[in-house]
């Protein structure tokens, strides 16, 4: 009998690890041959710890699974796939996986994280193959066809970074992969690196191929203690493999790879301050020019991306750019995979094509909230991000879409409140948060966040409401237009889009419409 518990730390948290020992023991007591599989999450969060039985008919799925259901399990005959409470049914042919299109995710809970054996057979390596077959500069032009936009939050365009890098003149170039997953209620990077870490890794080599590099970094946050082991694991057995070091796959090119614990700090997940970090410095923003593409880590020229954008890579060389681009709206192209968090019933993994609503998102896949109360507030794009109120939840998750109404998609993460959250409190916390995470080298930041909180603080006492909501404004303004990067120059989304669609939790009248 072949079962399998996932190893991601979302499992492991729910204990994942004492029902794979039970498991074991149960068999052991009962005569069972079984041999137990750790893969990754599938992303059915609220299913975890989610047990799968081979079968011939495929995967079953029962979970949640506690130690205490583990005898009762066995009892109803699981092991072969029985019927039981806690049966799913077959895990592909649950509603939640089965509408989704996971390209990025595609080997998610399948595969064991660590084995070659099984990334291989599943079609990894394939791009990074169909990139050695191809000269560097039509490397870059699949990744500028297939419409890739970093999936860190900026969506800038990949391609164009690349062949800013490819083009930079330095004898010596980085690929940097951010994966300092800062935002609250994110998560598909650690997902990704704990469940799929060859994904992350082939990604790096196709781009260090594509742009000239011999050296890359995974800058991991130190709060993913699994993600930081798996990394540097699968980096180990990758470098044993011939598929990291001087000579990838004997075809002559070399690429090294480290991964490096980050410093704890929300700011290091910024670019410039990320990269001063892995230089050993205090993590403090850079003014950018230079851009990192032309001067980034020790002063060459570096390629810095999110740990989706990277691993997105492997599926447009195998699949070709067409192929990508195929899926998203507009220019939103390819697949977002998008975190549901929050006061949600069904919270998880959803890799869609951009297009997909909130509406959808949050009630069919997420079920509504947690608590059976009615949605009040969703905020996507992590604690930079604006609140949507309901009348923009049936517009298509697209960049372009999503800008036009001073909202962002960031980097898809989705965190839901029932009509129990207050807007006002909620606003307080962005700037509270950004006064704890500042580097401090602008003012409109450092102090403006302070200042933030304090304004909010008065307009809540109900002192001189109407010139503290012009000087909170004010104080947006400023922060927007005169931060020297994003964690200043966003901390006014959440608190403007508070102010704008749930005036009455400041104490303040609803805007007159006209
Ligand atoms: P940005 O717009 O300044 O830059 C985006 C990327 O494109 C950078 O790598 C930049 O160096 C590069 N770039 C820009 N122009 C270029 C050019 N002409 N040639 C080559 N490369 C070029 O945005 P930034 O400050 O890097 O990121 C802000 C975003 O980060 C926000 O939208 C926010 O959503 C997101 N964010 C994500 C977090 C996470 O945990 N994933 C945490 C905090 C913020
Ligand atoms: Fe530092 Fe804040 Fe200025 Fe960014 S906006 S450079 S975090 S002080």
């Amino acid at each position: 009998v072949q079962i399998f518990v996932p190893c991601d730390s979302a499992a492991l948290a729910v204990g994942a690890d004492a029902v794979a020992e039970s498991m074991v023991r149960e068999a052991q007591a009962r005569g069972i041959v079984l041999e137990l599989r750790r893969n990754g999450s599938r992303g059915l969060f609220w299913l975890e710890p989610l047990v799968e039985v081979v079968t011939p008919a495929g995967r079953m799925a029962y979970g949640p699974v506690g130690v205490a259901d583990v005898p009762g399990l066995f009892d109803a005959g699981f092991h072969q796939g029985a019927a039981h409470p806690l049966c799913q049914g077959l895990t592909e042919d649950i509603a939640y996986l089965k509408t989704q299109e996971r390209l990025c995710f595609a080997r998610m809970g399948i595969t064991r994280p660590l084995s070659l054996e099984d990334y291989a057979q599943h079609g990894g390596w394939t791009g990074l193959r169909a990139a050695l077959a191809m000269a560097p500069v039509a490397v870059v032009q699949q990744v500028l066809d297939s419409g890739l936009r970093g999936r860190g939050g900026a969506a800038f365009p990949a391609g164009i970074k690349w062949r800013t890098v490819a083009q930079a003149a330095g004898a010596q170039k980085y690929v940097v992969c951010n994966a300092d997953e800062g935002d609250s209620g994110n998560f598909a990077d650690r997902m990704l690196m704990e469940g799929d870490p060859f994904l992350l890794i082939e990604g790096m080599v196709i781009a260090a191929l594509a742009v000239g590099a011999s050296q890359g970094y995974v800058y991991i946050r130190s709060e993913y203690p699994h993600a930081v082991a798996t990394m540097e694991q699968a980096v180990r057995q990758a470098e044993q493999a011939g598929l990291l070091g001087d000579d990838i796959l004997q075809s002559g090119t070399g690429f090294h790879l480290e991964i490096r614990k980050a410093a704890g700090a929300y700011i290091c997940g910024e670019e410039t301050a990320m990269l001063e970090s892995i230089e050993g410095k205090r993590g403090v923003v850079r003014a950018k020019p230079p851009l990192p593409a032309h001067s980034g880590l020790w002063g060459c020229p570096t390629l810095v991306h999110n740990v989706i954008t990277l691993a997105s890579v492997p599926t447009i060389l195998a699949r070709g750019a067409q192929c990508y681009r195929g899926y998203g709206v507009g220019r939103s192209q390819g697949t977002l995979p998008i975190q549901l968090a929050g006061n949600v019933k069904r919270g998880g993994l959803i890799e869609k094509a951009f297009g997909v609503s909130l509406r959808e998102l949050v009630y069919g896949w997420g079920g509504g909230t947690a608590s059976g109360r009615p949605v009040k507030a969703i905020q996507v794009g992590g604690p930079l991000g604006a609140y949507v109120p309901e009348a923009h939840w049936d517009l298509p998750l697209d960049y372009e879409a999503y800008a036009a109404v001073g909202a962002s998609v960031g980097h898809g993460g989705i965190v839901v409140h029932d009509d129990s959250a207050n807007m006002a409190q909620l606003a307080r916390y962005a700037m509270a948060f950004c006064a704890v995470e500042s580097c401090g080298k602008c003012t409109p930041c450092r102090i403006g966040s302070i200042r933030g909180v304090e304004v909010i603080d008065r307009l809540l006492r109900g002192d001189q409401r109407q010139q503290q909501e012009v000087l909170l404004r004010d104080l947006c303004d400023t922060m927007l237009h005169a931060s020297l990067c994003a964690l200043g120059g966003m901390t006014p989304y959440p608190v403007l889009s508070a102010l704008a669609h749930y005036p009455q939790d400041f104490g303040l009248q609803p805007a007159a419409t006209s």
